[in-house]
């Protein structure tokens, strides 16, 4: 049986029970984290639990756990759930508390973590590229936040699916955010454009490391929006995550992106991305 953690303790899935009160059920309180676990090692940890301060910070939590306590809960969670390659989900919520929108004073956050099996990622997405559709950002305004609130991102995913497409991605004013639960990436000529980090979007942590990657390489990566007209016109169309990795998108809106196959520069950001992943790998 799978185990998970609950406000301190490890646990069967099957027996962890939150109150119909906390504060993540009936008002979607609380923030949370997404963490790839390779071989039993979790990767950019750190990465992500410092933006999960950011978050908590963003909705005024205190965070309930060191970043050591973090660390040394996540490493037995992992083992306890087998090692390998895992999908590590925190999340805190504000607590326990009679049904206010006002914070209740003096209530303890509820922390859980789960860990699943990574799936693996459909070798057919990285040789034929994914399908994508735009849709109009109909997120809040603070999605530098990593709400657990995502209503909106559901919808959204759910339009995409409906439409025949992986993603969707975000238009807000005429200009690209990002996907519906990824950052994006656009390539003119030899030049990758990611939008800034900015309260439009989410810091990504893959896309960090892309960034890192891209730079070290030489390969010119400007954190600047691009209209919905660029997007249209690019020569590459990308989205990344940590469940994800980094895609290529060679279907936008039912039309080729550039030759309709994964380009050149995804060629090689996703060959430097592998062999960071081995590199980190061979250093535990
Ligand atoms: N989502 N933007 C949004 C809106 C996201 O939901 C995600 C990830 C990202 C990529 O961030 P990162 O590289 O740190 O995973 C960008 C996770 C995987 C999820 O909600 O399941």
């Amino acid at each position: 049986m799978k185990e998970v953690y609950l406000n301190g303790d490890f646990l069967p899935a099957d027996q962890a029970k939150v109150s119909v009160f906390d504060r993540g059920f009936l008002l979607g309180d609380g923030v949370y984290e997404v963490v790839p676990v390779y071989d039993g090692h979790s990767f950019q940890l750190l990465g992500h639990l410092e933006r999960l301060q950011a978050s908590l910070d963003g909705v005024r939590m205190k965070n309930p756990l060191s970043i050591a306590e973090w660390q040394v809960m996540v490493e037995q969670l992992v083992e306890r759930n087998g090692s390998g390659n895992q999908s590590l989900y925190l999340q805190v919520t504000r607590g326990v508390a009679p049904r206010e929108h006002v914070f209740p004073q003096g209530v303890t956050p509820t922390i859980f973590a789960m860990s699943n099996p990574l799936a693996p990622i459909k070798q057919e997405y990285k040789h034929n590229g994914i399908a994508a559709i735009t849709l109009t950002d109909i997120r809040w305004q603070n999605c530098h936040i990593k709400a657990i609130s995502l209503l909106p991102n559901s919808l959204l995913k759910q339009q995409a699916q409906e439409a025949g497409a992986q993603e969707a991605l975000l238009i807000r004013d005429g200009y690209l955010t990002e996907g519906a639960a990824s950052n994006a990436y656009v390539v003119i000529d030899g030049t990758i454009y990611t939008s800034p980090k900015d309260k439009k979007v989410l810091p990504g942590i893959t896309r960090e490391v892309v960034i890192v990657l891209a730079e070290k390489a030489g390969i010119p990566l400007i954190e600047q929006a691009v209209t919905l007209e660029q997007l249209k016109q690019a020569n590459e169309v990308w989205m990344s995550s940590s469940t994800k990795e980094v895609l290529p998108i060679t279907l936008l809106d039912g039309e080729r992106v550039g030759k309709g196959i994964p380009g050149p520069v995804w060629q090689k950001i996703d060959a430097l991305y592998q062999n960071y992943k081995e590199d980190i790998a061979a250093w535990h």
